[in-house]
């Protein structure tokens, strides 16, 4: 599809809207890929709470409302669960990977048969960003979420400083700066919702974050991708906008970082050593990085990112996952396709981005739902 601007631009806003409404399930949840061998049937809390901000900012707050219901009712049916996680670590135990809450849930909000990655703990530090973003920009009573950010804070409050996978379900052994940026901007966001005991706590909580990759997440003057990395990763821009968790200089670096080691003609890739099908550039990271600029009033520097991003749409209107047009290593791509097939398309979570980025750069304000 060739993609001139404004119009077209504004087209694949109308499309993203519609492709990640055509495939919500009816009782709430986004599918991370509807299509993809090894999503289908998935709902990410990481995917969906970018999704959701995307659909709020669209101004379907209905289809945003569905998911943020969806979400907070899978997380009250965990209260005891947690409870039991809670108990568990207070008595000086901690509790095994394996019987921590997962990253990604079936529609009706199990937890998959088969083994993944599953701990986490990013999605729901996003979740709560996600849903109380939501109800602000629309003037939605956010206590209607209460039980669940209940359940999710309490379950951050008690595992927020254990190595866990990353938003890439990798190096279950590594404490991640995008995943400690992603619970900070949870937990300062639903502050206010909260009883004063969790809110204190989550405070003192959002504080110790911040001190803590102050001293252990930067290297050379950047965020590190993990302690002691001296590596970025293209999540990184997530802990300047939209989570808070940096500003100043420490975020100018960090911006500046990720572009010039992660950015190619406006693509971003994951990381340098990604082998995930050779290594690919992201849609949802050239965005993520192009809300980053925008939000500092660079809107040439955010347009070239959107002009990118939207450039990836397939002939029937789709942005993948990733695109090949540049691999990080390319002699891995096969694999990973012989293993699931072909890359994700459509991926919600990139169409998400998008209506994100358009947004911050004023496309969507005679488009919305
Ligand atoms: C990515 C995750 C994502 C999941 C579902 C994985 O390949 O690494 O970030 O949440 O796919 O889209």
């Amino acid at each position: 599809m060739e993609l001139s601007e404004p119009a077209t631009l504004t087209d694949l806003a109308r499309r993203s809207h519609e492709v990640i409404t055509r495939y919500q399930d009816e009782g709430g949840a986004y599918p991370a890929s509807p299509t993809f061998s090894a999503y289908r049937g998935f709902a990410w809390l990481r995917d969906g709470s970018f999704t959701a901000e995307g659909i709020s900012r669209y101004g379907d707050v209905g289809s945003a409302n569905r998911f943020h219901d969806w979400a907070a009712g899978v997380l009250a049916r965990r209260r005891s669960e947690v409870d039991a996680l809670v108990a568990e670590r207070a008595s000086g135990v901690l509790p095994p990977v394996e019987k921590m809450l997962p990253t990604r849930f079936t529609f009706t909000g199990e937890n998959g048969s088969d083994p993944w990655w599953d701990f986490q703990t990013d999605g729901y530090g996003m979740w709560l960003w996600s849903a109380v973003t939501h109800a602000r920009r629309h003037g939605i009573d956010p206590a209607r979420w209460r039980t669940g950010f209940e359940v999710a804070v309490d379950y951050l409050l008690s595992s927020w400083d254990r190595p866990c996978y990353d938003w890439w379900e990798e190096h279950v052994e590594q404490r991640h700066t995008s995943t400690l940026g992603a619970i900070h901007g949870g937990l300062v966001a639903v502050a206010d919702v909260l009883d004063p005991d969790r809110r204190a706590a989550a405070l003192r909580t959002a504080a110790e974050i911040k001190a803590l990759v102050l001293a252990e997440g930067v290297t050379d003057g950047h965020l590190a991708k993990w302690f002691g990395s001296s590596a970025v990763d293209g999540s990184l821009p997530s802990c300047v906008v939209p989570f808070g968790l940096v500003d100043g200089e420490l975020a100018d670096a960090t911006l500046a970082a990720v572009a010039a080691d992660l950015d190619v003609d406006g693509g971003v890739h994951r990381f340098a050593a990604d082998v995930f099908y050779g290594g690919g550039q992201w849609p949802l990271l050239s965005a993520l990085l192009g809300w980053n600029l925008a939000a500092r009033g660079d809107r040439e520097g955010a347009m070239r990112y959107l002009r990118w991003t939207a450039a990836q749409v397939t002939a029937d209107g789709e942005l993948p996952e990733q695109v090949p047009h540049h691999l990080c290593h390319p002699a891995t791509r096969d694999e990973w396709v012989a293993r699931w097939g072909p890359v994700a398309t459509p991926l919600l979570w990139s169409h998400g981005m998008y209506l994100i980025l358009a947004d911050e750069l004023g496309l969507l304000e005679e488009d919305s739902a």
